[in-house]
């Protein structure tokens, strides 16, 4: 019996042994954010005991302009081009715009582990999630310090969408925006829905924190001198008819230049108090038009209204109505310096105010102008680009909205590099080359894309459509030119991870069209058994697979005046070679394989915790 009640005992404080380390481990779990079910990504899983390396389709290079840089297209699950991204292109992208399946379950088909996620899927959210977070995490590390995440998405995942963002961007702002991208709506839910949304992802940095700091410029010079000769005798009902017809989307941000601060003491009503203020000076005009600024004035000097003739000319000084000094809102210099801002508006017989043109405004968090519409300008498009084909991808962007997005924070940077990881028909692509054309920039864009069961969307729609672009294509009877461009064509190639000394060798063979997409160094100028060599148009690569025969590849490098970095086979991931480090032709020197093994399984380990 007592036996018996041993055992029991025994067994009952196993019980709670187990109970306490579970309530523990319960405990410890995360308690407020998003919890899912993990399932596994296979494509993730293949990276335990497999490497990524780029391997290029040549027959689909493109080179229209030797001037210009390359734009890639990497064929693959997005998870592997992201692994080798994280080896080539470490905080090297400027800006990601990403439009991933939005999980609706209708019409668009999205594939996680080989298989269709359908509507009534019980784990389409748990899925979704997983696929998204374990991308977000590889994608992070690409950015630079001011590199910025954009990722549209509609009201099906929005809400699990921005806290992965939130888990995954710490010291980054996110902001949302609501963009009319089918104005004629359709029935998703209860209401019509117009609008979808693009999330932007912004690092806290003074570049983004700073009031106004993304302000962009209205495009106003063609209209300001009309605009500025309607004001002389119209009235505001016109001003603003006149305004909405030139400016239809947004009203030009056009007010008063003086300030509704009263510059007045309570004792001392109606006048300037304490000492002069530098923003109280006349404006000096003729004919309607300002001529000059008069001094700041002295602090006895009180003009009786805000508008006093003398000969030809007025003098306008910012008083109000009721006769109350006020000021400016510029000093006289940037007033000088910016008149072609200001506007002279008629009051009355020989009255006159100064009016401000705003040239820059901030981007409101509406997007609603008709050029974001997904069918007139993503479908259509894509329709005019592929005439022959009876259907065309279904869910591409509207080109003006993706360039709207990525103009925002690359419109000044004419060598950006911007990456699409779910890239469709190409539209990021299309959008780059667009804005290279506009500003004669040379921006550079790499689209993931996959070739699935489905379809080979990245042979089909995502290079073709560049391919197209660049080339020129027929809209019916219209030839639309092609966009100056050039275009490489990479497949993703899982290989067996490289464990013994001969297949690190084996594997350091296949990794010259990595190398060289890693440096934009494409033309081969030689090619010997023990090593190659190409150039590129800041420097030169030169691949070394036997690090015992150097000598051969030293007499190329001092005869050539490039200079070169060089990729040399070892058996570890650091190697010191030091008749390579002393020439002086040679700016770097690193080692293949290891550095690119070690950074996929890093990636794989990180993704896999
Ligand atoms: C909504 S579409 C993007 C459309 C694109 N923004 C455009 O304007 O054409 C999403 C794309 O992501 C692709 N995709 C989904 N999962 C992927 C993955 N794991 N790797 C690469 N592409 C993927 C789909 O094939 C689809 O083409």
């Amino acid at each position: 019996m007592d036996n018996n009640i041993n055992s029991k005992l025994k067994e009952l404080l196993e019980q709670i042994a187990k109970l306490e380390e579970e309530n523990a481990h319960l405990k410890s779990k995360k308690k407020y954010g998003l919890v899912w079910d993990l399932p596994h990504d296979d494509r993730l899983i293949e990276l335990e005991d497999n490497i990524v390396l780029l391997s290029e389709v040549k027959k689909r290079s493109i080179h229209s302009d030797k001037t210009l840089p390359w734009n890639y297209v990497l064929e693959g699950d997005n998870l592997h081009s992201l692994a080798v991204l994280n080896h080539t292109h470490s905080k090297k992208i400027d800006v990601i715009y990403i439009d991933p399946p939005y999980n609706t379950g209708e019409g668009e088909k999205w594939v996680y582990n080989n298989k269709i996620v359908n509507k009534d899927d019980g784990y389409k959210h748990s899925k979704w999630i997983s696929m998204m977070d374990i991308r977000l995490k590889a994608s992070r590390g690409l950015l630079k310090e001011d590199g910025v995440l954009i990722c549209a998405i509609d009201d099906q995942e929005l809400p699990r969408l921005l806290l992965l963002l939130e888990d995954n961007f710490r010291g980054y702002s996110i902001t949302t925006v609501a963009v009319r991208h089918n104005p004629s709506g359709r029935q998703y839910n209860v209401l019509s829905n117009v609008h979808e949304y693009a999330i932007f992802v912004v690092p806290n940095i003074p570049k983004y924190t700073e009031k106004n700091s993304l302000q962009i410029r209205k495009d106003i010079n063609a209209t300001k001198e009309e605009i500025a000769a309607c004001f002389k005798n119209a009235s505001d009902e016109e001003i603003s008819k006149f305004i909405k017809k030139y400016l239809p989307d947004e009203k030009i941000d056009v007010r008063s230049l003086r300030n509704s601060n009263r510059l007045d003491h309570p004792t001392n009503p109606g006048k300037r108090a304490g000492g002069k203020s530098t923003m109280f000076y006349p404006f000096i005009i003729e004919d309607n038009k300002i001529i000059g600024v008069g001094d700041v004035c002295e602090h006895s000097f009180h003009p009786e209204k805000a508008t006093i003739k003398k000969g030809n000319h007025y003098y306008i000084y910012p008083i109000d109505s009721h006769g109350n000094e006020r000021k400016w809102l510029w000093n006289k210099e940037t007033a000088e310096q910016n008149l072609d801002l200001l506007i002279v508006k008629k009051k009355g017989k020989d009255s006159f105010d100064i009016h401000r043109m705003k040239e820059y405004i901030l981007p409101k968090s509406l997007f609603l102008k008709s050029k974001y519409s997904a069918r007139e300008h993503g479908t259509k498009l894509l329709k005019n680009i592929f005439p022959e084909s009876p259907t065309v991808f279904d869910y591409s962007k509207s080109i003006h909205l993706v360039k709207d997005c990525i103009s925002l924070f690359i419109k000044d940077k004419k060598d950006a590099l911007v990456l699409d990881f779910f890239a469709g028909s190409g539209t990021t692509a299309h959008a780059v080359l667009e804005m290279n054309k506009d500003d004669n920039g040379f921006r550079r864009s790499i689209m993931c894309s996959t070739n699935d069961e489905k379809e080979p969307i990245a042979e089909k729609y995502t290079y073709e459509r560049i391919k197209r672009v660049i080339n020129g294509y027929k809209n019916g009877k219209k030839d639309v030119p092609g966009i100056k461009g050039n275009l490489k064509y990479f497949k993703t190639e899982l290989h067996p991870l490289p464990r013994t000394d001969g297949m690190k060798s084996l594997t350091a063979k296949k990794m010259a069209d990595t190398i060289c997409f890693e440096n934009n160094t494409f033309i081969k100028t030689i090619e010997e058994k023990e090593f190659l060599i190409f150039e590129g148009s800041n420097y030169s690569v030169g691949i070394i697979f036997d690090e015992f025969k150097t000598d051969k590849f030293l007499k190329k490098v001092s005869k050539s005046s490039a200079k070169f970095k060089v990729y040399f086979m070892s058996f570890s991931a650091e190697g010191f070679f030091e008749e390579l480090e002393v020439n002086q032709n040679i700016i770097e020197c690193r080692t293949v394989p290891v550095p690119l093994i070690n950074s996929i399984h890093r990636i794989y380990r990180e993704l896999k915790a």
